[in-house]
């Protein structure tokens, strides 16, 4: 199997949907926020010390190592992670690049409380979210092979319907 890449705004479950789908299909998961984490420290810690130019390359550089390493895995990557000049064409040299897209009112009510993002953190996280996701919904739709719209449904149906877009997409429907 070729592997399999999450992408989409923070919030909206690439994470859940991410292990779901490699657990159902025998697959590894792996994801670029855990990769960064385990060779660089926390996100929030790198965006705080060094900055988030620094945390885009080494985004770049997660998905170089995946490129180098992985096959028969199912990948999330962070949220900004597409924006990033040259990624999208990573991306897509990685895998099948499957878009999961949510409404903004559905990542509002998942995002609210979260302390992780520094993106979002502080006064004004609502009005950041809207011109992030503005900005960054052609880009994701640009760079996906399918995508799959998550609001009010469950992993598991989320799941289903990955699986079966990817086996229509395999005989070119
Ligand atoms: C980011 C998304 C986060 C993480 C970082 C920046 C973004 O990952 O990479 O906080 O720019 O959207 P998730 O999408 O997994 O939350």
């Amino acid at each position: 199997m070729s592997n399999i890449i999450l992408t989409g705004f923070m919030g909206c479950g690439k994470t859940s949907v991410g292990k779901s789908l490699a657990s159902t299909l025998g697959a590894a998961f792996i994801d670029t926020d855990v990769w960064i984490e385990k060779n660089y420290g926390k996100v929030k810690d790198i965006f705080k010390n060094k900055g988030e130019a620094y945390f885009r390359q080494l985004e770049t550089e997660a998905i170089q190592s995946f490129i180098d390493t992985c096959d028969n895995h199912v990948i999330s990557v962070g949220g900004g992670l597409p924006v990033t000049e040259g990624n999208q064409e990573l991306l897509k040299e990685l895998g099948i690049v499957v878009y999961l897209s949510a409404t903004k009112k559905t990542l509002i009510h998942r995002l609210k409380g979260d302390t992780t993002r520094p993106l979002l953190a502080g006064e004004g996280w609502e009005e950041r979210l809207d011109n992030l996701l503005t900005f960054r919904t052609p880009i994701y739709e640009a760079g996906a092979h399918i995508t799959v719209s998550v609001d009010y449904k469950l992993i598991s149906n989320i799941t289903e319907e990955i699986i079966k877009r990817l086996e229509e997409m395999e005989k070119g429907a």
